[in-house]
């Protein structure tokens, strides 16, 4: 693949991060306040970032630009251009100033049907267009009970490892147990601690200096629960839905992040 930044041996900082998933939330008021009180809390020991839905995001652009915190967006075409109506691509994306952007989401996967394949091309045309794809995976409630979880996420990530190839590096993993989503049920941080580890081994089995590579949690992270979980080793911080929509409770969330 050709990206905008291609270098041999090349890697992500590994960094803490805390990104809010703002999903199909949001009206131009509400986000102005959002977004300026982010702007104006003070700064974080870690990497902050909100993905917003498209429309936003040259709000996102007016009213963070400048700031300590990214923006970016929840999803991107896996094709770089052409006849694919309402679609968006990396390169658009790169337009309007987005650090990151989310693939592989849970929810598109389960209610858009997107392939493990699609997942993959999605974040190699986000790296192609210097954008960090953030690779969303975890595990269904069924798959956990049945003994199938390494199996499952490992599939999941399998797909992005070969086709990037090297360029994995630059991306940033976010393990999201589907039956934490939005379900006030919260990995534990054990468990948490136990899946990170699993695929920070499986990126290294690849060729790829999984030290450097970050990775989040996200599913019912709360203001409560996240010190325990970013305290895990393996756990570089959270990919944050609903809490992300309050300003108080987002930035506690930041908050709990190790300060490096
Ligand atoms: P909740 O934090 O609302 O559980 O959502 C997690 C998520 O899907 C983030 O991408």
């Amino acid at each position: 693949m050709t990206t905008a930044t291609p270098e041999a041996g090349e890697s992500a900082l590994r960094q803490t991060m805390v990104v809010g998933n703002w999903k199909m939330h949001g009206a131009l008021q509400a986000n102005a306040d959002l977004l300026r009180s982010l702007r104006a809390a003070p700064p974080a020991g870690c990497a902050v970032s909100v993905c917003v839905p498209f429309p936003y995001l040259a709000q996102a652009r007016e009213l963070l630009a400048g700031s300590q915190v990214a923006w970016g967006a929840q999803d991107c075409s896996m094709h770089e251009q052409g006849a694919y109506t309402g679609e968006v691509s990396a390169r658009m994306l790169g337009d309007f100033g987005c650090r990151h952007v989310l693939v592989g989401h849970s929810e598109r996967r389960r209610l858009h049907g997107e392939s493990d394949a699609m997942v993959a091309a999605k974040a190699e045309r986000a790296l192609e267009c210097g954008l960090t794809p953030i690779v969303c995976l975890g595990e269904t409630l069924e798959q956990r009970e049945g003994g199938q979880t390494e199996a499952a996420i490992g599939l999941q990530l399998d797909a992005v490892l070969h086709l990037l190839g090297a360029h994995a590096a630059r991306m940033v993993l976010a393990y999201e147990p589907v039956w934490a989503i939005g379900s006030g049920r919260s990995a534990s941080a054990e468990q948490a601690q136990q899946v990170h580890a699993l695929l920070r081994a499986r990126v290294a089995r690849h060729g790829i200096d999984a030290q450097s590579l970050s990775i989040l949690y996200g599913g019912s992270v709360n203001p409560a629960n996240a010190g325990d979980l970013f305290a895990q080793p393996d756990v570089d911080g959270g990919l944050i839905g609903g809490a992300s929509l309050q300003a108080a409770d987002f930035q506690s969330i930041i908050e709990s992040a190790p300060r490096h």
